[in-house]
């Protein structure tokens, strides 16, 4: 199956998992790992907090918006004030092709506060998009690293 794991990280954790589920996925797929980049993002944490909050869009640097060419899609995020971060939701906005495609998506997180507020919100906007949602999960930023626990989530929550 062609996979595409679309995300967004700030500090790397989101990076690392991403890096992670395409390993795992890879031992029997082609998956492909596009990162989504702000053209400018703010580094003060409540102005981030205030972003992610107020739902907030942000210019990304140049991608591939048009997913078609893939299978199935996952996306990941982390959680900003119980949100998914500006850029993810700019380029969920973009995003082309998704009609009947299969999407999932991931969110890394600190606390835990509002991750699954964070996965309603990824999964209603795929939705809407026409996409066909086939799993969600949440990998905590003490677990990033932790390839056989990523594993288990993905083996558990996603189905492909
Ligand atoms: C601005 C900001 C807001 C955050 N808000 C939350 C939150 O609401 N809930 C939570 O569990 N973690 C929150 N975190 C922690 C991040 O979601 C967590 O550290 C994540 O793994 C960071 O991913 P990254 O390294 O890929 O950027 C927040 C972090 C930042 C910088």
């Amino acid at each position: 199956m062609n996979i595409a794991i679309v995300y967004y990280s700030y500090s790397g954790n989101t990076h690392k998992a991403a890096q992670n589920v395409a390993e795992v996925l890879g031992a029997n797929n082609s998956v492909n790992c596009l990162r989504v980049e702000a053209a400018g993002e703010s580094s003060n944490f409540f102005a981030q907090c205030l972003k992610g909050l107020a739902k907030k869009k942000t210019p990304i640097a140049p991608i591939e918006t048009n997913l078609s060419g893939y299978e199935t899609i996952i996306f990941a995020t982390p959680v900003w004030a119980r949100e998914m971060v500006p850029a993810m939701r700019e380029f969920l906005d973009k995003a082309e092709g998704l009609r009947d495609k299969r999407a999932a998506a991931f969110v890394t997180y600190g606390s835990g506060f509002g991750k699954e507020h964070c996965l309603d919100s990824m999964q209603a906007f795929l939705e809407k998009k026409g996409a066909k949602f086939i799993g969600r999960f949440s990998i905590s930023q003490f677990k990033v690293k932790d390839k056989e626990f990523i594993q288990g989530l993905v083996k558990e929550n996603v189905r492909l």
